[in-house]
């Protein structure tokens, strides 16, 4: 009685042990595109709340479809988002408004935890260049972070929306502005992510050879075809993306971990309700911690050996 007591318990140690390495080992990326989000959005309590617990499961997120003209959309999410979740400390950056016309305009924001990552560089992506005139609706807003608890370190993001008639170019120049910041930041570590539209009507499977970002070496498409990432029932289409740049960032990336977060199925919450907060699902992956292999070793021999333990004495 008292020794399988003690293998209970020693059980139970052994799966909170596994479960606290594997909790720790997990820091995740997302890309969310938030579908018009803005004062309207901000004023409704719901929303918000669906946004806050979703935002608080990533160390950084990829906001995109921002359009908060009055400024006060993003600080208020903020606070919540800080309110919500006291273990960690949020902060965000954001792009200018870019788009090409007055009318129209959306910002990328990163929402990031600076007890996990520091960002260490920004860069926005120039309108014109000499040989690529204004390829893009919204230019890149692309940030460096550290994250010393990652096995790698220190990593790019760049984030695009594309714009649904153009896909295929955008992506395509993409592909320059991965070389640029290779070549500025001295760095290999890419990830680019973010609703790229890349896919059913918007990037016809006879263009993707055009596509540089398809077609390059090194690079590695993490969200599987097929894939839905859209909330309406009536579609299926891999539209969010994330890609990484070099074995190293691919190694460095929990196999399989990339997949969109289905927040109806999760918060029960009816399609109505879900298309309120936005008709994308965010996409997600999750990098290695820096003692991914040693610290799990290290709890499952620890268990073996007292599980042997147990056996010896009791
Ligand atoms: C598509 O790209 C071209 C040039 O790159 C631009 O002139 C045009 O306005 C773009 N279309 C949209 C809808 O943004
Ligand atoms: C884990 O171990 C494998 C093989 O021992 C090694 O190839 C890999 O790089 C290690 N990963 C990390 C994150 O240390």
């Amino acid at each position: 009685m008292r020794s399988s007591s003690l293998l209970l318990l020693l059980f139970l140690t052994f799966l909170v042990g596994v479960c606290e390495v594997q909790g720790a080992s997990d820091f995740r990326i997302c890309a969310f595109n938030l579908h018009h989000f803005g004062d309207s959005k901000s004023k409704k309590s719901n929303v918000m709340h669906t946004l806050t617990r979703i935002i608080a499961r990533c160390d950084v997120c990829l906001l995109q479809e921002v359009r908060d003209t009055q400024g006060k959309a993003v600080p208020l999410l903020l606070s919540r988002l800080n309110r919500y979740d006291a273990q960690h400390d949020y902060k965000a950056v954001a792009s200018e408004r870019l788009g090409r016309s007055s009318s129209y305009q959306e910002q990328y924001v990163f929402v990031y935890r600076t007890d996990t990552a520091t960002l260490t560089g920004q860069y926005q992506y120039p309108d014109d260049r000499p040989g690529d005139v204004d390829a893009f609706s919204r230019e890149p807003f692309v940030v460096r972070f550290k994250a010393p608890k990652t096995d790698i370190k220190e990593f790019v993001l760049i984030p695009q929306h594309t714009t649904p008639t153009n896909t295929t170019k955008e992506l395509d120049a993409l592909y320059d502005v991965l070389e640029q910041v290779k070549t500025m930041w001295k760095t290999q570590n890419v990830m680019l992510l973010g609703d790229f539209n890349a896919d059913c009507g918007y990037l016809a499977k006879k263009n993707r050879k055009k596509v540089r970002l398809i077609t390059g070496k090194s690079l590695y498409w993490l969200i599987p075809e097929k894939t839905d990432t859209t909330v309406r029932l009536s579609t299926s289409c891999t539209y969010d993306r994330i890609v990484v740049h070099g074995e190293r960032f691919a190694r460095a990336i929990v196999p399989l971990s990339a997949s969109p977060f289905n927040f109806q199925l999760e918060y029960r919450l009816t399609e109505e309700q879900a298309l309120e907060v936005s008709d994308h699902y965010p996409v997600e992956v999750l990098l290695k911690d820096n003692a991914y292999n040693v610290s799990f070793n290290a709890a499952t021999s620890m268990s073996l050996y007292l599980f042997l333990l147990s056996h010896f004495f009791f």
